[in-house]
């Protein structure tokens, strides 16, 4: 096109400006509901998607397009074909089955396991330096396959995990104390399902310990409102499912909130799922499963040092007892 002169002696593009590119794998509820979150938190220059439905895929790329005047600029592009990701900082997984209402995740596993040897290996070999970026579930055991199948360093491959479950948490908590939920400081943390654990040792809002909080504010403490905030926490996707048929808006923030955190080097914890050998007590194979890891470019940098209570260190030993158990019933 000619609609620009060029100026004179106009110098090449500086060579050392980052040019950052996601892939999406998967355009359904959740692929969309983090694409349009990257999009308009401004994460990346280019953002691709793929799924196996070509008519699905390009209607979706065509309506994020056509909000083009309203974003920040960013190249759109879409295709079945595994060869439009290449060379991406992150490539985001959700495609896949979802729990029909009353499922558990742990149920989804053989039929996401059957995709997954599809989608990985194309993934990793057209970026071999990427971080991948797990969000199917069940996302711990998908991660350990994930790793498994791409040959990647365990740096370089995160679940999303219990990142969403320590938000709801947050919410929660934030709600029963009427607070900000960005002042409250909580994890969730091991299986992100029906084993997860509430780190209610170390929980703090605006930096003081919360239980401390409780009794200073004379707010009646007890050990059951804890456990049913908790419960609730792991109910919360069971209710959303069976009241809108899946759960998108939050795990779209949740996971755009992790690409901000290592594509912008941000260094901030996150509970995410990476591989737990040796963390706690996790020593009888190798499992994902969520712990507070520090999050930059180089993926997962390292896995914070949190005191437990003996009780929520053995929750969590049991939690990576259960996600065990399923890969050695799958044999994998
Ligand atoms: P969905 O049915 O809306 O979308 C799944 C998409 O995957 C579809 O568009 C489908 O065409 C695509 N797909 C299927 N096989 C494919 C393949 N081989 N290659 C490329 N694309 C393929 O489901 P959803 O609601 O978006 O959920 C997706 C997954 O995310 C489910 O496994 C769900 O359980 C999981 N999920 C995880 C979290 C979390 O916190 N980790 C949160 C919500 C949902
Ligand atoms: C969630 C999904 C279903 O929203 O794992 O927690």
């Amino acid at each position: 096109h000619a609609f620009f002169k060029p100026i004179q002696e106009a110098a090449p593009p500086s060579p050392t400006k980052r040019h950052t590119k996601i892939s999406v794998i998967g355009a359904g509820n959740v692929g969309m509901a983090i694409a349009q979150t990257i999009l308009t938190q401004d994460l990346a220059d280019e953002l691709v998607l793929v799924d196996a439905k070509p008519d699905k895929l390009r209607g979706e790329m065509l309506d994020l397009q056509h909000a083009a005047a309203f974003l920040p600029r960013t190249k759109i592009i879409a295709s079945v074909d595994y060869a439009v990701t290449a060379g991406s900082d992150l490539c985001i997984v959700t495609a896949g089955a979802r729990q029909i209402a009353g499922e558990s995740r742990l149920n989804l596993l053989q039929r996401n396991l059957t995709l997954y040897s599809d989608i990985i290996p194309p993934l990793a070999r057209y970026s071999p330096d990427t971080i991948l970026m797990i969000v199917s579930n069940p996302v711990d055991v998908l991660t350990y396959v994930a790793w498994k199948l791409s040959g990647f360093p365990s740096n370089r491959v995160i679940g999303s995990g219990t990142n969403l479950d320590s938000s709801r948490f947050r919410f929660l908590i934030a709600d029963h104390l009427d607070v900000n939920a960005q002042d409250v400081q909580a994890y969730i943390v091991g299986e992100h399902g029906d084993s997860s654990v509430a780190l209610w040792s170390s929980i703090s809002v605006g930096g003081v310990p919360v239980l401390s909080f409780l009794e200073k504010q004379e707010i009646a403490y007890e050990k059951v409102t804890l456990e049913h905030i908790h419960r609730e926490v792991i109910e919360s996707a069971y209710e959303v499912i069976r009241l809108k048929g899946y759960t998108s808006w939050a795990i779209g923030y949740s996971v755009a909130n992790l690409a901000r955190a290592i594509l912008r080097d941000q260094r901030r914890i996150h509970a995410v799922s990476v591989l737990a050998k040796g963390f706690y007590g996790i020593d009888d194979g190798e499992v994902f499963l969520s712990l507070p890891a520090q999050l930059g470019r180089g993926g997962v940098l390292g896995v914070t040092n949190v005191h437990l209570t003996d009780e929520e260190a053995q929750k969590l030993r049991d939690s990576a007892k259960t996600i065990l158990e399923y890969q050695r019933q799958l044999g994998i």
